[in-house]
C-alpha cells in the first residue's frame, strides 16, 4: 500500500521528499531524476537567466512521464523575479516553493492559475505571515541548512515544533535532513515532509562541479559557518573566501566593505566552476554526514527504507 498524507496528496508524489531548490546545483537534469523516483523535483531558478529557466522547464519536462509533478524554486530577493513567474505561468509549472521575500506578492497571482504554492520561512512569525498570505503549504528551514538563512538561527529541532504549534497547512521540515533516522525526527516534531538540500547537492545529477561534490563529500564537523549577517546570511564552507569575509565581520565591516568582498559571480564561480579557495562554497551542517557521490534515486529510496526501518526500530522500544 503506497503511504499517503497531506504532502503526498497536495504534490501527487509517492514520497514526502523534496529535493531542495539550490542556485547552481539543481538544474532539470536533478529535478527529473528526484521526480522519477517518486520525490518531489525542484529546478533552482535562482542562477538562471529567464531563457534558462525556461529550457530547464521544457527538458524536465521531457524527461519525465506525462503528468509527472516538479517544481521551481524562486528565491524572491534575485532581479528578474517577474520574469522568472512569467514564464513558470506560461509553461504551466505545477508547483512553485517561494523563498527570501513577501509571499504576499506572488501567492495569489500563481493560484488563481493553477499552481501550487509553497513558501520556504526561517521562523513562526514567517510562517503565520505565510499562512496568512493563502501559501498551500510550508518549508522550515532551520539554521544548519546550506545556502541562505534567517537571522533567528533557530536549529530545525526547535523550529518545527513551533511553526507546527503556530499554523495549520502542511509543513515541511528542512535543515540538517540526509537520512530516513532524520526524516523520523522531523516526523515526530510535526512536520508531513521533508526538503533535503546538502545531500542532493553531492549527487550524480547535481550540476555543481565535480570538485564541488567531492568537497562537500570530504567535509567534516565544524566546517562550515553562517556568516554575512548582515547583508544576506549564508552557510558557506570555511575557505579562503571564507575567511577574507570572517576577518572584514571580526573589524566590523561596513555592509558596503562586504558587498565590496563579496563582488559579482563568487557562488558560480564557487560551487558550478569548482574554484573552491576563491568560490563561495553554500552547504549545510549536515556535509559532515554525506560520505558518496550517489545517483538521486538510489538516495531516495535510501531515505525512505531508512524512515520505514525507523519507525520498525521504534515499535521495538520497550515501553
Ligand atoms: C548549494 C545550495 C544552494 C541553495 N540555494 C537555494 C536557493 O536558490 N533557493 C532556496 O530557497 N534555498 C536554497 N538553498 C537552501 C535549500 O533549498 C534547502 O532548504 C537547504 O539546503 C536544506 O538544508 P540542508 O542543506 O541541510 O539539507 C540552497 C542550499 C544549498 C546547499
Amino acid at each position: 500500500m503506497n503511504f499517503s498524507n497531506r504532502i503526498t496528496e497536495l504534490l501527487n508524489i509517492r514520497y514526502p521528499i523534496i529535493q531542495a531548490g539550490m542556485v547552481w546545483c539543481s538544474g532539470w537534469r536533478l529535478a527529473a531524476a528526484v521526480s522519477s523516483a517518486g520525490a518531489l523535483g525542484v529546478i533552482g531558478s535562482g542562477s538562471m537567466y529567464p531563457e534558462v529557466l525556461r529550457q530547464h522547464i521544457q527538458k524536465c519536462r521531457a524527461a519525465l512521464p506525462e503528468g509527472t509533478p516538479f517544481a521551481v524554486n524562486v528565491p524572491m530577493l534575485y532581479p528578474d523575479i517577474d520574469k522568472h513567474m512569467e514564464i513558470i505561468m506560461q509553461e504551466r509549472v505545477p508547483i512553485v516553493i517561494t523563498s527570501a521575500g513577501n509571499p504576499a506578492i506572488w501567492t495569489e497571482r500563481l493560484k488563481t492559475n493553477g499552481i501550487k504554492v509553497i513558501h520556504v520561512v526561517s521562523s513562526v512569525k514567517f510562517a503565520r505571515k505565510a499562512q496568512q498570505a493563502g501559501v498551500d503549504a510550508l518549508v522550515a528551514e532551520g539554521f544548519e541548512a546550506g545556502g541562505h538563512n534567517g537571522r533567528e538561527e533557530t536549529t530545525t529541532l526547535c523550529l518545527i515544533p513551533m511553526v507546527r504549534q503556530a499554523v495549520e497547512i502542511p509543513l515541511i521540515a528542512a535543515g540538517g535532513i540526509a537520512s530516513g533516522a532524520a526524516m523520523l525526527a522531523a516526523f515526530a516534531l510535526g512536520a508531513e515532509g521533508v526538503q533535503i538540500g546538502t545531500r542532493f547537492a553531492a549527487s550524480i545529477e547535481s550540476s555543481a562541479h565535480q570538485g564541488f561534490k567531492e568537497k562537500i563529500i570530504s567535509l567534516q564537523e565544524g566546517d562550515t559557518e553562517l556568516v554575512l549577517k548582515q547583508l544576506s546570511p549564508v552557510r558557506l564552507v570555511k575557505n579562503e573566501f571564507y575567511q577574507q569575509v570572517k576577518q572584514a565581520e571580526l573589524r566590523g565591516a561596513t555592509v558596503e566593505e562586504l558587498k565590496a568582498i563579496l563582488g559579482k559571480g563568487r557562488a558560480k564561480k564557487g560551487m558550478f566552476e569548482g574554484d573552491l579557495v576563491e568560490g563561495q562554497l553554500e552547504i549545510g551542517q549536515i556535509s559532515a554526514m554525506v560520505n558518496a557521490i550517489q545517483p538521486a534515486r538510489q538516495i531516495v529510496e535510501e531515505i525512505w527504507q531508512e524512515f520505514k526501518q525507523g519507525i520498525e526500530t521504534l515499535r521495538q522500544l520497550p515501553i
